[in-house]
């Protein structure tokens, strides 16, 4: 433990008013929602912590940055900073630019599986496995069984688990695998990191059947900086050092600017192999735009290759993941069951454990959501049930051992005092759980149904009893 108080590397220059609201106007706000948080307006959000992507403050070097666009439909001078940027950091030989993460998930997909192919992943993620779908994948989990239990404290619960990989290669054979998706930071477990010994031996083994290892690098660098504080070994290396690391032993990334990289749209997709790099120049044009911009204004790619400079201070990442420290240390100080150990980017509420009267099919962690705004005009996002879906084979609802509330904290946006708000209003929550009310469906689209589901209370009109 240090003996002195820390605080963030950064001072405010500038402020973005909120509103208040009142509990009323909560109510009828989460009523005409459908009980869906993603559908509420923001201006009547407190503090929104629904998501950390593409909510982060940008630094005063990057607004300036954004006054260098330029603004060429092709061979902008931002791209090839952003190139430099991402072959310095991330390593990669070939860089191709998209909109956001989804788009280079989206090309990934279309260009590396054939119908019928599997694709393992160190636990899911919601747009990543449905391009893997979308383009006739199958998903595979093959992360640690202890990343799927909430109370677990292992250091690296995004870790690969080397014998169900094993057993994968063995079973459908490596032919039938496109390519392991490699997840640092597993957001859908809880912000949990893979440690660099897991890594290397994974991509060793990936290695050795021919099978190839594409990165979900979004939250690369917070994996880094856990790295460095629990892995033997890495106490004196620089995050950025630890990064290349990672990178050295894949064949590319997908990425969403829009987390590490602190900047509020962006995204690209990273690749060493040549051949594979110009069949990804040539479908970026038909879905995301030109090779040299995919999709990002050139004021985006400047406030982006920026942003990865940032993002590979120490001193940035340890106040962005004390700050999500802090919050969880005092819900758990408060009896709140929240998933351990903290994560990077959020904290994760154990919403079957908080709300043990709800059932699974009336969605707990959807009605913690929903009743925890309704307290306080905090914004949390469901990731359990509905974010899970259905299955492709069957049409059947799944139900993942984690049903979670994910407090996610945007960078460099809130302050302490506004931690301790979220957690007077979650605690007092928990300590009135029986308050909670479960919900049921009423509509549900197609694709990726959390984002626009809709929901009323079981019993009554009111997801939160007086
Ligand atoms: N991979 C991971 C691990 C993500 O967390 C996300 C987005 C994506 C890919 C897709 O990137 O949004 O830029 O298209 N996560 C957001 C979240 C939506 O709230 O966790 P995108």
């Amino acid at each position: 433990m240090s003996r002195r108080a820390w605080a963030e590397p950064w001072k405010i220059k500038m402020v973005e008013h909120l509103r208040m609201t009142t509990p009323e106007e909560r109510r009828r706000a989460i009523a005409e929602a459908g009980y869906n948080p993603f559908l509420l307006p923001s201006r009547l959000v407190y503090i929104d912590l629904l998501t950390d992507s593409g909510t982060s403050a940008m630094s005063d070097v990057q607004w300036a940055g954004l006054m260098r666009g330029d603004e060429a439909y092709a061979g902008s001078e931002n791209y090839y900073r952003l190139e430099r940027a991402v072959r310095e950091h991330y390593g990669y030989k070939h860089l191709i630019p998209t909109h956001q993460g989804r788009g280079a998930e989206h090309l990934l997909s279309q260009l590396c599986i054939r119908e019928g192919q599997v694709v393992p992943g160190n636990m899911y993620f919601t747009t990543t496995k449905l391009h893997q779908e979308l383009a006739g994948g199958k998903f595979v989990d093959v992360i640690v069984d202890e990343a799927h239990d909430p109370e677990n404290e292992h250091p690296f619960k995004g870790n690969v688990d080397l014998a169900k990989m094993q057993k994968l290669i063995d079973d459908v054979g490596p032919e039938r695998i496109a390519y392991l998706s490699l997840e640092t930071n597993v957001n859908m477990a809880g912000g949990q990191p893979c440690s660099l010994e897991n890594i290397r031996a994974t991509c060793a083994l990936c290695r050795a059947h021919g099978v190839p290892v594409f990165l979900d690098a979004t939250r690369a660098l917070e994996n880094c900086y856990f790295i460095q504080q629990r892995e033997p070994g890495y106490r004196d290396k620089t995050l950025s050092q630890i990064l290349r690391e990672i990178c050295d032993q894949t064949d590319g990334c997908t990425f969403s600017a829009k987390k590490d990289a602190l900047v509020n749209i962006g995204g690209f997709l990273a690749i060493n192999d040549d051949t594979l790099a110009t069949r990804a120049r040539n479908l970026v044009v038909v879905y995301e735009g030109l090779h040299t911009y995919g999709g990002m204004a050139g004021r985006d790619m400047e406030a982006l290759a920026i942003g990865i400079e940032e993002s590979v201070s120490w001193a940035h990442q340890h106040a962005r993941i004390g700050q999500v420290e802090y919050l969880g240390r005092k819900l758990l100080e408060a009896g709140v069951p929240i998933v351990r150990p903290i994560g990077s980017h959020g904290v994760f509420l154990n919403a079957a454990a908080f709300l043990p009267h709800v059932p699974r099919d009336q969605f707990p962690a959807q009605s913690l959501a929903a009743a925890l705004y309704v307290d306080s005009g905090v914004r949390g996002m469901e990731r359990g049930a509905v974010s899970a879906g259905r299955s492709k084979e069957t049409s059947q609802s799944l139900y993942p051992e984690l049903e979670l509330v994910r407090l996610t904290i945007p960078r460099r946006v809130y302050t302490q005092a506004h931690m301790d708000v979220v957690i007077e209003s979650v605690a007092e929550l928990h300590r009135h759980r029986e308050r909670v009310v479960g919900l049921q469906m009423t509509y549900e689209p197609e694709f990726l149904r959390f984002f626009q589901a809709r929901f009323e209370p079981v019993t009554g009109d009111r997801v939160l009893r007086d």
